[in-house]
């Protein structure tokens, strides 16, 4: 079932949105060569007890931190751990959700960690692109589908993969809601629901670099690339407004006014 969200319920989800773009602003400009995942997991968690909130991953079915901090090759749910330890030229992706007076906010983002490969750093763009060209498909009368057939052109357009085995989602008092947001296109999820005003989405393109086909480690959680090529990730919660235009509520001040 999707939850249609009204004007004052947006509200909320825009300031835990706002909150959880400035702990990412800070996790992001935390990373550098020698920082340890689990450094940025407690700062990650402090930061979102101050301010009032719940940090939603921590013991979400079992999971055990605030952030999924995942390196390289890992495609989603790294499990932040104080061996990992940054090196010069890695890259990260960082995925938060935070729980503000009842409300979900959910957003990640891929950084390198000192200087990276070209190659690293033109998978890190697409998949930033795969996501704004994605997001600005969330306009009402598009399908869901729209956003998937968005991001899988542009990622193919230029040699990646988008991960078919992970999906963005609904979320709103719920971190995971209706629909599946998929980041292909294929007749099975092509006559998906259609957007309408109210509509809170996280839209989340998770692009490799060679083939999207993973693996999870054998702690359960950490999915990684099969062939072991990169992998990138850009999130941000979106919120479909009165006008039937996209809002990032994850990014203060973004919007669409009109189709572009
Ligand atoms: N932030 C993730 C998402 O984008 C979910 C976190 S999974 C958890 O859907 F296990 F870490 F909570
Ligand atoms: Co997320
Ligand atoms: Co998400």
């Amino acid at each position: 079932m999707i939850t249609v969200k009204n004007p004052t319920q947006i509200g909320k989800m825009r300031d835990a949105g706002k909150l959880l773009y400035e702990v990412e602003m800070k996790l992001r400009e935390a990373v550098q060569p020698g920082i340890t995942t689990a450094d940025l997991d407690v700062m990650a968690e402090q930061l979102i007890r101050k301010n009032h909130a719940i940090p939603s991953s921590l013991h979400y079915e079992g999971y055990p931190c605030s952030i999924c901090a995942s390196v390289n090759d890992e495609v989603v749910h790294g499990i932040p751990s104080d061996t990992r330890v940054l090196q010069e030229g890695d890259i990260i992706s960082i995925d938060c959700t935070l729980l503000l007076d009842g409300w979900q906010a959910d957003s990640a983002f891929t950084v390198g960690v000192g200087s990276i490969s070209e190659e690293a750093a033109k998978l890190i763009r697409v998949t930033e692109e795969c996501f704004f060209i994605g997001a600005r498909q969330c306009v009402t009368g598009n399908r869901v589908s729209d956003i998937g057939k968005a991001v899988e052109k542009h990622a193919v357009q230029n040699g990646f993969s988008p991960i078919r085995d992970f999906t963005g989602h609904g979320i709103g008092r719920e971190m995971h809601e209706d629909p599946a947001v998929f980041n292909y296109w294929d007749a099975r999820n092509g006559m998906g629901p259609r957007l309408r005003p109210g509509m809170t989405l996280a839209v989340e393109p998770m692009i490799a670099q060679k083939g999207w086909q993973v693996t999870i480690d054998d702690d359960g959680w950490c999915a990684r690339t099969r062939d072991h090529g990169l992998c990138a990730h850009y999130e941000h919660t979106v919120a479909i407004n009165e006008q039937g235009y996209p809002e990032l509520l994850t990014l203060p001040g973004y919007r669409w006014e009109a189709e572009a």
